[in-house]
Order: structure tokens, then sequence, then C-alpha cells
């Protein structure tokens, strides 16, 4: 693609020129966007980008591992790799509004961001993989009066003491346009074509109390639901699907015992750029076949439903 080519090639114009020799910091979330975003900031300045990738445990499950090892083993990029699962899950103990989760979430990871940053010599500017979408909602939301309705932790500058200039080479793509750009940069179709994932993670998609335990429940059910999906062939036409266990018991039967236990809510919905999107028409025997295996596979859930809600007027995540 000539037009991807061509920006590719400006933009590493672009990031030389505004960075000089100078040493720069690039979050990695997980996510496709930070990862396009290193991989084109690593070409155009090579060994003055290192890479901090804070883990805070609430990734989907295995994701962590897998952005180390694509990173370190096969770009050669240098990583931080932050094991701050126990901070993160600590510091969400008691909380249930999904902004004081979010603005935890959010000063927490700028906290240890920070601290790993500030042990990085010299450095003057933090890259982020910042997407039109994300400065347009940040603003307005949902097109109306400028109300936050969601904060994205992952937007907004830097706080004061950070005093590092940004770097958002994304800032004019859309998620398209950013998958097409990874690809240019060879990232493989499987790793571009992954669905987005909010920063603040599975934890607004526990709505209520985020416990360990929980997560761990989560992570198991969600795998279990984009493993069927793909077998089935459908992982590319949706947008987002994902998982959300739902803070409600209900009563069911295993074998001939009575089970009391939680609902798991399944979401998939097909969109072009977030915004607006559609709730996913799933042939029912796919979805039949992950509510048998969730409630089989998955200890402590025992009813899975399905969300038919398209946005507006829903979101498409749950908080
Ligand atoms: P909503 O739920 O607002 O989601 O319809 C629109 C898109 O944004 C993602 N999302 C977030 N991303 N931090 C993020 O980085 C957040 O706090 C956040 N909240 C929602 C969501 O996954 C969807 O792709």
């Amino acid at each position: 693609d000539w037009t991807m080519a061509a920006f590719r090639q400006e933009m590493i114009e672009k990031i030389r020129a505004q960075v000089g020799s100078g040493r720069v910091i690039c979050g990695l979330s997980g996510g496709v966007d930070s990862s396009v975003a290193a991989v084109l900031i690593h070409e155009a300045i090579g060994e003055q980008l290192t890479c901090v990738f804070v883990d805070t445990g609430l990734l989907r499950k295995n994701e962590g591992e897998q952005v180390v090892s694509l990173f370190r083993d096969h770009y050669n990029i240098p990583l931080i790799h932050v094991q701050a699962q126990d901070k993160f899950l600590g510091a969400l103990k008691g909380l249930s509004d999904p902004e004081q989760k979010r603005k935890t979430i959010g000063r927490l990871f700028i906290e240890v961001f920070d601290e790993e940053a500030a042990k990085i010599d010299g450095a003057e500017f933090l890259a982020q993989g910042t997407l039109y979408p994300d400065v347009v909602e940040s603003v307005s939301p949902h097109g109306g009066p400028s109300t936050v309705i969601k904060s994205h932790h992952n937007v907004g500058g830097l706080p004061e003491y950070m005093k590092l200039k940004l770097v958002e080479p994304l800032r004019e793509l859309f998620k398209d346009e950013v998958r097409a750009l990874g690809r240019e940069l060879g990232l493989s179709e499987a790793f571009v074509g992954r669905h987005p994932f909010p920063g603040p993670g599975l934890a607004i998609r526990i709505p209520g109390e985020v416990t360990p335990e929980k997560v761990k429940t989560l992570q198991d059910a969600d795998a279990i639901y984009l493993d069927e999906i793909r077998k089935a062939g459908l992982y590319d036409d949706i947008w987002q699907a994902f998982a959300v266990l739902l803070p409600v018991k209900t009563v069911g039967v295993m074998g001939d015992a009575r089970t009391y236990e939680d609902v798991l809510a399944l979401r998939a919905v097909t969109s072009s750029d977030g915004m607006t999107a559609d709730f996913y028409e799933f042939p029912w025997p796919v979805l039949g076949r992950c509510a048998t295996r969730i409630v089989n596979e998955v200890r402590g859930v025992n009813r899975v439903v399905y969300d038919v809600t398209s946005k507006p007027p829903g979101t498409i995540e749950w908080e």
C-alpha cells in the first residue's frame, strides 16, 4: 500500500526531526496501538528508544508474556517489563465505582511508569499510541457537550512532574489505518488484527469490586470465548468481543446438585472506529458452544448471557 509506505516514511522523518538525539520512552500496553507506535519509533531512532511495559495483571490471559516475547525476542527492542500486578490489584481493593477504578489505575500506571522512566538516563520524550478517536472522545465522547463520560487514562497529557515531551505518531489515524501501518511495518496479521483492548483492562469488565479470583475467572472465560470465535472463523468479522463477569449470582444445576454462582455476559460488536457500534449477530450454535464450554470449564460461572445492545445508546464496554 503506497499510501502507508509514504506515511511511514513521512512519520519516520518527523520523529527524527522532533527527537533529534534525545532518548524516548514508550509505554507498551499490550495493545496494537502502542505496539505499532513503538515499532515505528524504533525504526526511526533505534536504540534511542526504550519501551516500558507495565504489567497490571489486568490483561487477557497470557498476553503479558506475548508482548514481552514479541518485543524482546522478535524485534530486539529494549524493554523493561514491570511486574506490578500486586500493586494494581491491591489499589483496586474496595473500589467499585467505574470512574474511581479508572482513575486509580491511571494514577498508579503513571506512578509506576514514572518510577521506571526516572531510571532511564536523559529521557526527554514520552511516546504514546494515541489515535484520532481517543483525542476526539476525550473531549466530547458522544458528540454532545464536553462532559467526560469515561476518562481514558491514556490520553490527556502528562502530570507536571513528568516533564517529558510527547511523541504521538498515530494521532491522526483511525484504527484501520493503524493496522495497515502495522502490516506495513511487518507485524503479523494475527497481531495487527487483534481486537482493541481498553487501558484499564479487565478491571472495567468486572462491574463492582475487582479481586484476583474474579480476574482469573474472567481471563479463563474470555479465552474460551475468543477461542470459539476463532475456531468458527469469525474473529476478523468482529470489532471487539469480550466477556464481562457480573456481580450477580443465579441458581443452576450441575449433575444433581444445585449451584449458586456468577453470571457471565458475552459482548461482541461490529464497528469501524469504536464511536458507534452494532451488536454482532452470532450464529446461535457458536454462542451455545461458548456457553456450554464456559459453564463446564470455568469454576464459579453457571450462566452465560449475550448482550444485544448497540452503541448508542449502550457503550461498547460495560463501565
Ligand atoms: P466505549 O465503552 O466508550 O468504548 O463505547 C469505545 C472504545 O474505547 C475503548 N475504551 C477504552 N480505552 N481506556 C482505553 O484505552 C478506557 O478507559 C476505555 N474505555 C473504553 C473500548 O474498549 C472501545 O474500543
